[in-house]
């Protein structure tokens, strides 16, 4: 099976080009504090980062233009992308032939790869007309193995725009791995809502704590300490205690097993003792903000999610396609390094101005040191 486009380059080929590239390219002081932000392209700044950080990044999260055919603008106080006013600055232009677009993030895409470390993680922000396209370029690169998930995110209030067709709320985001095996992944869960907690923990104890109770036992038989009786009673036919008996009588002691009127024993479980629930690949509540200070600026909890989700405290994070820095700042906010990098001056000016990014290195990529990729 192939995927074919005009001009679409070997794997192999874009490969050997970024090694050789690399040795060439300026060197990118590695030596900053916090965080690193560099105004340039990205595939030159990528290719110099190589050289000191190849495989030295924790996680990658990149939301690159979605080659819209369209040009976003910034003005003060506002941001636009269908009537922007006559002072209104491009922030970037987003048009690309779709074959010259995917070549672009397929060259990013493979330099992505190389600087990821074999516990690290890439999240690619795209929209539902290119991103299918994408997920089969990043199935090349970083191998179908790789692919962990493909996330629905509802990125707006419903629209009622007049033309045929569903209104278009969501974006996706495909995650994938360096590597499967090794991945961080720190199991952050999601807070119960209301409706969660009257359907998961229907019980209420004399003093008002919800709960919910499950089995004390688990399939399978065993000869061993949980094969032993609790409270004189052997584990039903097949199955075998969840904790050693005494774990089971100190439990009861304290109050945490529930009995039947038939004198069936369930371990209670507390909402309040809960992390939450395991998050899902659809995500509902990380609507962008309703008045960006940057054109398609991203939620920055959903941000700050991922970061804890996919990040050590010791882990350097990168954004590439950086814009406003949203996800430098949830970085910044939750005590991650980080790299950002941008070609917008825009871009780079609405960085300067967050209070959270102001103190940090910010460079310049050398222009005459520019590559041709
Ligand atoms: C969709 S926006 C990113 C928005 C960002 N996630 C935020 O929350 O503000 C894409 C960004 O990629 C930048 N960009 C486009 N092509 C680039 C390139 N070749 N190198 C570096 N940045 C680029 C644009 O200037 C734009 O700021």
């Amino acid at each position: 099976m192939e995927f074919q486009y005009k001009d679409k380059r070997p794997l192999s080929e874009i490969r050997d080009d970024i090694l050789k590239a690399s040795r060439a390219a300026p060197d990118i002081p590695h030596h900053f504090a916090r965080g690193l932000v560099i105004t340039g392209d990205n595939c030159d700044v990528m290719l110099s980062l190589l050289k000191n950080f190849q495989g030295k990044i924790d996680l990658i999260y990149t939301d690159p233009p979605f080659n819209t055919q369209s040009s976003f603008y910034r003005g003060e106080g506002r941001v636009s992308t269908i009537s922007p006013a006559r002072s209104d600055r491009v922030a970037y232009s987003d048009s690309m032939p779709l074959e010259d677009y995917l070549e672009f993030m397929r060259i990013r895409l493979c330099l992505m790869q190389l600087l990821l470390s074999e516990r690290g993680s890439l999240y690619l922000h795209i929209d539902s007309r290119v991103g299918p396209y994408l997920r089969i370029i990043m199935d090349e690169v970083f191998g179908m193995d790789n692919f962990i998930n493909d996330i629905s995110r509802v990125k707006c209030n419903p629209k009622n725009f007049g033309r045929a067709g569903y209104g278009n709320q969501k974006d996706v985001i495909y995650f994938y791995a360096r590597n499967r095996e090794k991945v961080i992944f720190n199991s952050v869960t999601e807070p119960y809502s209301a409706a969660d907690l009257d359907r998961l923990f229907k019980k209420k104890d004399s003093r008002g704590r919800r709960y919910t109770t499950v089995p004390c036992h688990a399939p399978g038989e065993t000869s061993g300490e949980t094969g032993g009786l609790f409270r004189g009673m052997p584990p039903p036919t097949g199955r075998h205690w969840r904790y050693a008996p005494r774990v089971l009588e100190d439990m009861d002691d304290r109050g945490l097993i529930e009995w039947s009127k038939t004198g069936v024993p369930r371990i209670i479980k507390y909402a309040s003792d809960s992390s939450g629930k395991k998050m899902q690949d659809v995500w509902l509540n990380f609507k962008d903000p309703p008045y960006p200070c940057y054109p398609t600026e991203k939620n920055a909890e959903m941000l700050e999610t991922i970061i804890r989700q996919s990040s050590y405290e010791d882990s350097l994070v990168l954004d590439p396609f950086a814009g406003s820095g949203s996800l430098l700042r949830a970085a910044m906010i939750s005590g991650r390094r980080f790299i950002g990098i941008d070609s917008s001056p825009e871009a780079i000016k609405v960085m300067k101005e967050r209070p959270e990014l102001r103190d940090q290195e910010f460079r310049e990529f050398p222009a005459e040191a520019r590559q041709k990729q």
